[in-house]
């Protein structure tokens, strides 16, 4: 199983919505028994809460369900997933603090892969919960999803 970790501050915004155009895209390709989702907040603020609305209503608007509820990230996360990909450089860092220098996963910002195909022009995700933008988050993280998933099967051949 290959396990795919969506890093943001609060996780009600950015990386619920990660979570749930990617799990979108394994589904529709077939590889839910072989690619494993989820997401977590470097903040505690939200722990336990749902997905803001804004996420929740575009997603809607995609015909994506999502349930989640927010969790803080942990150190497990490191050994646990695969994959940790933070939304901005922030979220990196305080990921990187946790680290110490260990990890056996690959630690990296979630467009690095979209902006190395040249799909997006920007490596980080700006934040919707100070400025409502959800539809320009969704479209960012639509696009990164697409490439972190051919990036995904390529690597693993699937
Ligand atoms: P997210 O957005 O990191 O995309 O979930 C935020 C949500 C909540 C807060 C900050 C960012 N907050 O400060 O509560």
């Amino acid at each position: 199983m290959i396990k795919v970790l969506f890093v943001c501050l609060g996780n009600i915004c950015r990386s619920p919505m990660a979570d749930g155009v990617f799990q979108h895209k394994v589904n529709q390709a077939g590889l839910s028994k072989q690619i494993m989702v989820d997401s977590a907040g470097t903040g505690s603020w939200h722990v336990g809460d749902s997905a803001h609305k804004g996420t929740l209503a575009v997603l809607k608007k995609h015909h994506i369900p999502y349930d989640g509820r927010a969790r803080q990230f942990v150190r497990r996360d490191l050994s646990d997933f695969d994959y940790i990909l933070a939304m901005d450089s922030s979220n990196l860092t305080t990921i990187q603090q946790v680290m110490g220098g260990e990890s056996d996963g690959d630690v990296r910002l979630f467009l690095s892969y979209a902006k190395a195909k040249g799909i997006v022009d920007r490596e980080t995700v700006p934040d919707p919960y100070y400025d409502n933008r959800f539809d320009e988050v969704y479209d960012l993280v639509n696009k990164g999803c697409d490439a972190l998933l051919a990036h995904i099967q390529e690597v693993h051949a699937l």
